[in-house]
């Protein structure tokens, strides 16, 4: 059953896979959504479900994000609509294919949907959470952000950009009411296998999980507060060594003068 009015989500790429899911839960949790993605007739089915199954509103917009002015839609009714409290940057696309066997016009099109249209979203939302003093936004990035070797590079380091931009916006904005969630799935059962051209029934045994418990461990991680979720990950004392090494490390970055080991050989 619904809990207490939460204000609206926007979720992109909800007409399938995860975002479907997070449009589903975030409804049984009192949100109002805006479901964005290209495949109308699937997002009318999925509103209609869900306006059935919980009675929150639900309003969907078709748009290509890669596409610069139905981007800049979207970004306009970020920044008008005050009822927005949550902003579900999941849209996302990816392959396993080799760099340089991977065609460069698709590349450019990952990036364009995997980091711009993710980066001009938090930039026409949050400067609205900051002036209402609350707000939140969920970054959907990916276990190849901190694990580049695995899949396709170019994927690898637009994850990586997710992951890196939302440890920078929770730095800036944790004082100022505004959450901010990085979650890094490991491989989940959704089309996106199929659609980057590797099927799932080509994972190993025991690496594949449900997108309905992503989603849910993800809340779990929402709901703590955590800056970054890896639902996945079973031993997270792991993910909280290797941030610990980095933070730690990141102070000594600097230096007026070369390591030693770089010294000049006379
Ligand atoms: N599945 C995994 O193993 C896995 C693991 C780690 C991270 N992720 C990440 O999880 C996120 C969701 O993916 P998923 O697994 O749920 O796969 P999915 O079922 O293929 O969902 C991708 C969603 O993005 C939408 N989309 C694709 N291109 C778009 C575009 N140009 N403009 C607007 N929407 C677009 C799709 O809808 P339309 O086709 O209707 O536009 C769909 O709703 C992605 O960011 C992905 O990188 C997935």
């Amino acid at each position: 059953m619904p809990q207490t009015h939460q204000g609206t989500a926007l979720i992109t790429g909800a007409s399938s896979g995860l975002g479907a899911v997070y449009a589903d839960r975030l409804a049984r949790r009192g949100y109002d959504l805006i479901l964005v993605a290209r495949n109308r007739d699937r997002l009318i089915a999925l509103a209609d479900r869900i306006t059935n199954d919980t009675r929150q509103s639900v309003e969907i917009v078709d748009a290509d994000l890669r596409d610069g002015v139905a981007l800049a839609a979207v970004e306009e009714k970020l920044k008008q609509d005050a009822s927005v409290t949550l902003l579900v940057n999941n849209a996302g696309v990816g392959t396993h294919t080799p760099l340089l066997e991977s065609d460069i016009d698709a590349m450019t099109r990952m990036i364009d949907l995997n980091v711009t249209a993710l980066t001009r979203l938090t930039y026409a939302a949050v400067p609205g959470f900051i002036a209402r003093g609350t707000g939140a936004v969920i970054n959907i990035s990916s276990i190849v952000a901190i694990s580049p070797e695995t899949l396709n590079g170019v994927y690898g380091g637009s994850k990586a950009f997710v992951l890196a931009f939302s440890q920078s916006l929770h730095h800036e904005l944790a004082d100022k009411g505004v959450q901010v969630q990085a979650v890094l799935p490991g491989a989940t059962a959704t089309d996106f296998w199929q659609s980057g051209g590797l099927p799932i029934e080509h994972l190993p045994e025991g690496i594949v999980m449900s997108a309905s418990d992503m989603v849910d461990a993800a809340l779990t991680g929402f709901d703590r507060r955590e800056l970054v979720t890896i639902p996945s990950l079973h031993a997270g004392e792991k993910w909280e060594a290797y941030e610990a090494a980095r933070r730690t490390m990141s102070r000594d970055l600097s230096n007026d003068v070369p390591a030693p080991r770089y010294a000049t050989a006379l």
